[in-house]
């Protein structure tokens, strides 16, 4: 059994004492942090950039599991490394030149993933698989947080997790993540399940016991 890592995601925190509630999903259980940027391009929602990441990294040790929504893409890379990004993740459909981001990320010297929306196929990791330590299955369109999972995702985790075989890459899902679905994720091949609203709005105003939720579900 694969072990199973919770990234909440900090674009369901309150932006008003945003390091207080980073150090409190750390000692709550998080695994890493989901750091959700969005351009009001690629994605409509404006979010945080690099210097936001910057200014919470001194908070806690744990990995900084950056997801970026923008287009383009390569021209900010090093700015997230900087900033302490741990994992860089860009969307296959932010241009036409997805291996050459791949591997600027590797260079940076940090971990490359890629992310595919609802529609993409999983054939557009095909020829980058050497390349990535993650892969990020979207379930539910990019943009804001609080949406309803997309079950017809489920069957696209499975043919990930076939493709991946024995390479050491983290399949994440991310987008409307509760303890409900938890179980079927990480059945069909998910082993790493971002949440922002199930830690941060969920059913406890206890982010420990939220985490943990999902985690047994998962794990189950
Ligand atoms: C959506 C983001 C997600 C989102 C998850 O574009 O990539 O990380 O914040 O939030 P929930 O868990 O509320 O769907
Ligand atoms: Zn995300």
């Amino acid at each position: 059994t694969r072990e199973i890592l919770i990234a909440p995601s900090i674009l369901a925190a309150d932006f008003a004492r945003l390091g207080e509630q980073v150090g409190a999903i750390d000692a709550a259980g998080a695994d890493w942090i989901h750091c959700d940027v969005m351009d009001g391009h690629f994605v409509p929602n404006i979010s945080f950039g690099a210097d936001v990441i910057k200014a919470i990294r001194p908070v806690t040790s744990k990995i900084f599991d950056v997801h970026l929504m923008i287009a383009p893409t390569d021209s900010y890379l090093e700015a997230f490394a900087k900033a302490g990004a741990d994992v860089i993740t860009v969307h296959a459909e932010a241009g036409p030149h997805l291996d050459r981001s791949l591997q600027a990320i590797r260079t940076l010297g940090r971990k490359a993933g890629v992310s595919l929306c609802p529609a993409t196929p999983e054939s557009a990791i095909e020829y980058v698989l050497d390349r990535i330590d993650l892969v990020l299955v979207m379930t539910v369109n990019p943009g804001f947080g609080g949406q309803s999972f997309l079950e017809s995702q489920i069957e696209k985790i499975g043919r990930i997790r076939s493709m991946i075989g024995e390479r050491p890459i983290r399949l994440e899902v991310d987008g409307g993540i509760t303890r409900d679905n938890a179980a079927a994720v990480a059945a069909a091949g998910a082993d790493t399940l971002v949440a922002g609203s199930a830690v941060f709005r969920g059913s406890s105003a206890d982010y420990a016991a939220n985490i943990a939720a999902i985690r047994i579900a998962a794990e189950a």
